[in-house]
């Protein structure tokens, strides 16, 4: 069985096909505002593509490799309760095959069986002006086309870090496109029909590799085959999602609390969101259920035996938020007895909202590096000076301290007056933000050299910094209110890292670092003195190391 991961895969790359496919289309017709023959110029380029094996391999094997995840993608919902767009994009789905049968027959297999006049010129007589209907049909086959292809296209997506700037010139080309398509196709429509005026042109026109009534009956029969074979799919994906239910009946249901005390009860194999979906209960799931988006996540309490095993899949993408053990995505999670479960994310996030925040707008508790620096004497060194020159002075020392640590892999949490706090390790835990936040301890001791030769004639004395690191857990998350809303970290190992900065002071050191980043970053801070200082929240002395300079880490 294809993993879920090989199946979204092929799902993307198919449709990716044949949306490049309709959205050449799309251009070609769009051609039409210009003349037939620029439309005919176009497709006289593409076709060779398109009617090559390869070309045509891909696009007929893109198509039902799509059409069949489609139908695999219905087998597989509990429910058939969704949101209007994802209902959208599988009734659209659905809709394409039986509009596309006929296309299909009249154009390429009149062309490949029978040696049919497959010309712009031709397409548009048979569809403007000799059968209107068809043409109709036509246009809301490419309306269907293109909807369902944007909302897919929408759907991988707005995954992407880039994809919120670029959103609204997609979104303009998506409106454009069909649009100008279907100008184009009118006014070729018009130009063909005034042609068609002339009977003689007409006369010709239809003469041209006309078909005869057996040929013509022989493509209605294979566009009528398709039809038929794909609403038989569909039939048979209906019964089998039957069959399976009185199976799941048997199977037994479980039991959905949610925080507000409802309790829903669903058959055994259905999903924690199809369960909120059925019971119209909100829950977030940007990305459709597809196990790619983790907005749909939610803190499971159950006992032993009602949680299956996490995939692979649910886990990488659990692990890329660094989700606690107890959570779960909701669109994976098939529960196997009753379970409590909490949704982490508001129904209405975005995307955006949620990838920005790196998946801290819940809070979590984690083990994580603390940095706090400051500037020894700032207040006298600025009573000195006009308010211009401390402003100057202080952005440039943020940018040079601010470039030190995002540049050894930290996260600066905030200023404060002439202070800095910063975090390592929040996603690349505490060994590795250990390391981080001692290497930025290095470059901030560096830069502070350089910033002081450059501002040597504007100083009195070259400014002085203490920096205090410690390790521990903290509550990591997004706190704060309206827009100043940010990522930051609480709890004693944040106050004595603070501390620790402010040791520097008494202890005549720029850098004060305590034993647990040592040990964390398995680094031997032996060669300087220790010192064990009693603190918050600990019963044991907590030993630190006292350093000159943060440069004399760098052996
Ligand atoms: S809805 Fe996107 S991962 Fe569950």
């Amino acid at each position: 069985m294809p993993t879920p991961q090989i199946i979204n895969k092929s799902r993307l790359y198919s449709g990716l096909i044949l949306f490049t496919y309709v959205s050449i289309h799309l251009i070609n017709h769009s051609l039409g505002l210009i003349s037939v023959m620029a439309m005919q110029a176009m497709l006289d380029q593409i076709e060779h593509v398109w009617e090559s094996i390869p070309g045509t391999v891909m696009l007929y094997g893109a198509l039902l490799i799509h059409l069949l995840l489609a139908l695999l993608a219905l087998y597989r919902r509990r429910s058939l309760r969704m949101p209007a767009i994802e209902a959208a994009q599988l009734c659209l789905g659905f809709l394409i095959p039986f509009l596309l049968a006929q296309h299909i027959a009249s154009i390429r297999l009149t062309y490949s069986l029978y040696d049919g006049d497959d010309t712009y010129r031709a397409e548009l007589l048979r569809m403007y002006t000799l059968n209107p209907v068809r043409g109709w049909m036509q246009v809301v086959l490419l309306i269907a086309a293109w909807i369902h292809g944007t909302i897919g296209v929408n759907f991988s997506l707005k995954l992407r870090s880039w994809y919120g700037a670029a959103k609204p010139t997609l979104f303009a080309i998506a409106i454009l496109l069909p649009v100008l398509a279907l100008l184009g196709f009118w006014e070729g429509g018009r130009e063909v029909d005034e042609m068609a005026m002339d009977p003689a042109v007409m006369a010709q026109m239809l003469a041209h590799h006309a078909l005869s009534p057996d040929a013509l009956a022989h493509l209605d029969r294979i566009r009528d085959g398709m039809r038929g074979t794909v609403a038989g799919l569909i039939l048979v994906v209906l019964a089998l999602r039957l069959l399976r239910r009185q199976w799941q009946r048997r199977r037994g249901t479980f039991r959905v609390t949610y925080p507000d005390g409802r309790r829903i009860e669903a058959l055994i194999g259905t999903s924690v969101l199809e369960v909120s979906r059925m019971a119209r209960i909100p829950h977030a799931s940007v990305c459709g259920g597809r196990g790619r988006c983790s907005t749909c996540r939610i803190r499971v309490v159950a006992p032993a035996g009602a949680l299956p095993e996490v995939s692979d899949e649910e886990m990488k993408v659990l692990h890329r938020v660094g989700a606690a053990p107890n959570v779960r995505l909701a669109c994976q999670l098939r529960p196997l007895g009753h379970v409590s479960a909490t949704p982490l994310l508001s129904p209405t996030l975005t995307v955006h909202e949620d990838l920005g925040s790196g998946g801290h707008m819940t809070g979590s508790e984690r083990e994580i590096a603390i940095l706090f620096a400051d500037i020894r004497s700032f207040t006298e060194l600025a009573e000195t000076k006009l308010p211009y020159d401390v402003v100057f002075l202080l952005n440039r020392y943020f940018e040079e301290m601010g470039r030190a640590i995002e540049g050894a892999g930290g996260r600066v949490d905030k200023f404060i007056g002439d202070g800095i706090m910063a975090l390592f390790g929040v996603e690349s835990g505490a060994e590795a933000g250990c390391r981080a936040a001692l290497a930025a301890a290095a470059a901030m001791s560096e830069r502070l050299i350089h910033l002081n030769a450059m501002l040597a004639e504007d100083l009195p004395k070259p400014l002085k910094i203490g920096i205090g690191i410690h390790a521990g857990p903290a509550i990591v998350g997004e706190m704060g209110f309206g827009q100043t809303v940010s990522v930051t970290a609480i709890g004693d190992a944040v106050n004595t890292a603070s501390r620790l900065e402010s040791m520097t002071k008494e202890q005549g050191v720029q850098l004060i670092v305590s034993e647990e980043v040592a040990r964390h970053a398995e680094t031997n801070l032996d060669r300087f003195p220790a010192m064990a200082i009693m603190v918050r929240g600990r019963v044991q002395p907590l030993t630190i190391r006292c350093i000159p300079l943060g440069s004399d880490l760098v052996e």
